[in-house]
């Protein structure tokens, strides 16, 4: 029998290239051949004919040397099934196989090259493909097609909607890869998108999923009673009634400035709340959207309730009270604040001496000194700044003496006390106020970090960027990575290319949480602080940081590599 029309939809006689005749296909079954730049591999599936592209979807292998049996086509590779009529796969990893539309005529093999489907909408529907089922491979190669801020919105829409638990450290990490992503050279822009979906994947993989709750029906209720109704129930620990809060606050169109200060007030109505991890979240949430918009907000800003409310509050901590009640000496400080931002805000020079005061050990003259301050006209950003300042030292500091785990300890006080200077710069209020004291507290409970300080390097001559790379190749190389930084500046390096080399750093490893925090938050001090010493010391912090936790496997970023490979057309499968 001749096979006449088959496979792969309908072919247009007009756009029909040659590909082989019938005869040498039923030789063996299979052919390979070039038709219009694609490599076509040609089954004969019975009395069908089946054109396919020859490269396997997942890594490439080719699947002229596979299986075909049933109608089913099998990559000898990783044994991804396809569906020989529509290229369909049965293993939701490989993806779809492309096929073409194929026609017979007078014993000659014909095929229609054209591309037949919008490359880009089908690398979305796989990115979503790849956050449902955690497939980091699937996510590389999405990100390298789809455009990066409808990837982040696509992260940020399923991180909020199919984790029960709401925002965490995944959204937590998109956030902070999409605040690098200025700063990155356009080959680590993809990376960047690809670690902060995988993220998101990752944290989202077999939990339950979140199920939304609806605004209020219509409510007419103010901003600011739906802000007090919602630090009542966060107080009480009311997941439900604090979303629906929320949610009904930014249907109501609030602002963004009341949405931050409604967050915020209730982020800081208790102290320290989960470590730091409460409040960063919060303002992480608000800058994601900042980055891919705040049509999202609903369900963005719905997600922090149940964090918020559920969070371990330091007021129940024996270290916040014991052996001295920095509660009391809170609350007390809290009680001044009101007259204390009552005058104007003016020029204040009084940063040196603020930072060196949290850095000390006294926490009632910490409080005092905040106070001070802020009386004597210093801003809330102003005073906020100090004490990151203070937070960055202990880093910047941090022996190698101490045990590992306490990199961790700082890098909370650090991105806490940053998230709260951000908050203050993005929607200042008395409440988020209390946060700054909250920073300067953790300071002061870190102060054993520092104890034998390590000197802050001062830097020698003739560092350059190449040096980062192999440096970040051997482990604990912490004081060397912070003196290669010095060295840098000192010799005229301009900070731009050192934080691209950084973050080009950072993303080579496998991804740490809070390192990728230390990185984000010192680059984001950076931008405020211009250049200077204060700044210098932000990337010197940074930079240990990272060098303590490198070098990883590097097996994410291997992942990477293979998509991009296969995105250029290059070969990953060799003989
Ligand atoms: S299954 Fe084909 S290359 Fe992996």
């Amino acid at each position: 029998m001749v096979p006449s029309v088959t496979a792969g939809g309908v072919a247009e006689r007009e756009s029909l290239v040659h590909a082989a005749s019938l005869e040498k296909l039923r030789e063996s079954g299979r052919l390979v051949t070039a038709v219009a730049g694609h490599t076509v591999a040609l089954f004969l599936d019975g009395d069908d004919v089946r054109a396919v592209d020859n490269r396997c979807p997942h890594m490439g292998f080719p699947l002229h040397r596979g299986t075909c049996g049933d109608g089913i086509l099998t990559c000898h590779w990783h044994h991804a099934r396809f569906d020989l009529e529509t290229g369909g796969t049965f293993d939701p990893w490989a993806d779809d196989l492309r096929t073409f539309p194929v026609e017979v005529a007078d014993g000659e093999i014909f095929i229609d090259p054209r591309p037949r489907h919008d490359v880009e909408a089908h690398q979305r529907r796989r990115l979503r493909d790849g956050l449902e089922r955690d497939l980091p491979l699937v996510l590389a190669k999405g990100v390298l097609v789809v455009d990066t801020r409808e990837a982040l919105r696509i992260g940020i829409e399923f991180g909020t909607t199919f984790r029960r638990d709401g925002w965490g450290r995944g959204l937590t990490i998109l956030a902070c890869m999409a605040n690098l992503l200025p700063m990155l050279e356009a080959e680590d822009v993809p990376r960047a998108t690809y670690h902060a979906l995988a993220a998101v994947a990752e944290e989202s993989a077999a939990e339950p999923a979140r199920f939304a709750l609806r605004p209020l029906p219509e409510s007419q209720a103010p901003a600011e009673t739906l802000a007090r109704w919602f630090r009542r129930f966060v107080e009480v620990r009311d997941a439900d009634g604090a979303e629906r809060c929320i949610v009904s606050a930014v249907r109501a169109s609030a602002s963004k400035e009341e949405l931050a200060r409604m967050l915020f007030a209730a982020a800081t109505d208790h102290r320290y709340l989960e470590g730091g991890h409460v409040l960063d979240f919060t303002n992480k949430a608000l800058e994601a959207l900042d980055a891919a918009g705040w049509d999202l907000a609903e369900t963005a800003l719905g997600s922090l309730a149940r964090g918020l409310s559920e969070a371990e509050r330091m007021e129940e901590s024996n270290a916040w009270r014991h052996p001295v009640d920095l509660i009391e000496i809170l609350e007390g400080a809290f009680a001044e604040l009101s007259a204390a931002l009552a005058g104007p805000r003016q020029p204040w020079d009084g940063r040196s001496r603020l930072v060196d005061l949290v850095l000390g050990d006294d926490p009632a003259a910490i409080a005092s000194a905040l106070v001070e301050a802020l009386r004597n006209g210093a801003s809330e950003v102003d005073v906020a700044s100090a004490v990151t300042l203070a937070a960055a030292l202990r880093i910047a500091r941090f022996p190698t003496s101490n045990e590992f785990g306490d990199w961790d300890t700082a890098l909370h006080t650090f991105t806490f006390a940053n998230a709260v200077e951000q908050g203050l710069r993005r929607a200042p209020s008395p409440e988020l106020v209390r946060g700054v004291f909250d920073a300067a507290m953790s300071v002061y409970l870190d102060r054993f970090l520092n104890v034998p300080a390590t000197r802050l390097p001062a830097g020698e001559a003739g560092a350059v960027l190449d040096d980062f790379a192999p440096l970040l190749d051997r482990q604990q190389q912490v004081d060397e990575a912070g003196a290669l930084v010095a060295s840098y500046v000192r010799d005229g390096g301009h900070y731009a290319p050192l934080q691209a080399t950084l973050a080009h750093l950072l993303l080579r490893e496998d991804r740490n949480f809070h390192t990728i925090q230390s990185i984000e938050a010192a680059f984001r001090q950076v931008e405020r602080l211009g250049d200077g010493d204060d700044a210098t010391l932000m990337l010197i912090a940074a930079a240990r940081y990272l060098a303590a936790h490198a070098p990883t496997a590097r097996a994410e970023n291997q992942t990477f590599e293979i998509a991009r490979r296969l995105h250029r057309g290059e070969r990953i499968y060799e003989e």
